[in-house]
């Protein structure tokens, strides 16, 4: 087994992991240790990567297998389980709080992120614990929270293509608290823009909640910012986080980031 050192990077979350090229095979063990890794810090970061998308992808399976994304224009040609992140080909960065592709019914368990440009100043990208979201909240609302489920879908995304609509826009019901499958955990679960409602509630009040949710929950201290550098590898545990990047950089510079989702379990929360 390879000898990992992981580093804590904030009080609540994010963790740098040396010791382990991702561009190797990974063994057995080393693969299990990142699991757990993932699980309790939830937020990896690899330093100094050379990948080709071949080891990219063989490197994401230590945390579940690739799965498609629904924006296949944005899809890397000969590698269409890689999406490209650019902010120069129509894309805008995604600065709502959100986890990704919650119209799945199973959703990713993780999200890879993997830095080839760089702007010099910004473009960060931030992730929020939804477990220690969850834990600041009133038992009261904890409560209310856990007998609420959404209904997840692609209505709307106007940046999608009829065939990923097609393919991907069923109406998919996940609870609004799930349980982590690797510890048991809670955390709130929620897209605010892939959720068309909440049950029992109109679509209207729905967003509403969400939003006020999103504001009184995701304080400062519960953030970690990633700063890119060139070469960073960032897995996101999609379970018990919530991401948003940062759009306060010039635009004459690129920013480009390779995307992996890896399919995980269906959430539950008992
Ligand atoms: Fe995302």
């Amino acid at each position: 087994m390879a000898e990992l050192r992981i580093t804590p990077l904030h009080p609540v979350l994010g963790a740098e992991i040396e010791g382990v090229d991702l561009g190797a095979p990974v063994d057995a063990p080393t693969r299990a240790a990142l699991g757990r890794a993932l699980a309790e810090h939830l937020a990896l970061v690899f330093r100094d990567q050379r990948l080709s998308p071949a080891q990219y992808l063989a490197a994401s399976s230590v945390f579940g297998p690739p799965m498609e994304q629904h924006y296949s224009q944005h899809n890397m040609p000969d590698h269409p389980l890689i999406g490209l992140i650019w902010h120069r080909n129509g894309q805008q960065p995604a600065e709502q709080w959100h986890t990704d592709h919650t119209n799945r019914e199973r959703p990713p368990a993780a999200t890879l992120l993997y830095g080839i440009e760089i702007p010099a100043a910004g473009g960060a990208t931030s992730v929020a614990s939804m477990r220690a979201a969850y834990l600041g909240l009133a038992a009261e609302e904890r409560g209310r929270l856990e007998a609420l489920t959404t209904f997840n879908g692609l209505d709307g995304h106007a940046d999608t293509r009829a065939e990923d609509r097609e393919k991907y826009g069923a109406p998919v019901e996940h609870p609004m608290v799930r349980m982590h499958p690797v510890h048991g955990s809670k955390a709130v679960y929620f897209h605010v823009s892939k959720a068309t409602h909440i049950s029992g509630m109109t679509p209207e009040a729905s967003r509403a909640y969400m939003a006020d949710l999103l504001d009184r929950m995701i304080r400062p201290d519960l953030v970690y910012r990633h700063a890119w550098r060139k070469g960073d590898v960032l897995v996101i545990d999609n379970r018990a986080t919530m991401h948003r990047a940062h759009g306060d950089y010039d635009r004459r510079q690129s920013r480009v980031l390779w995307r992996i989702i890896v399919e995980g379990d269906r959430p539950r929360l008992a």
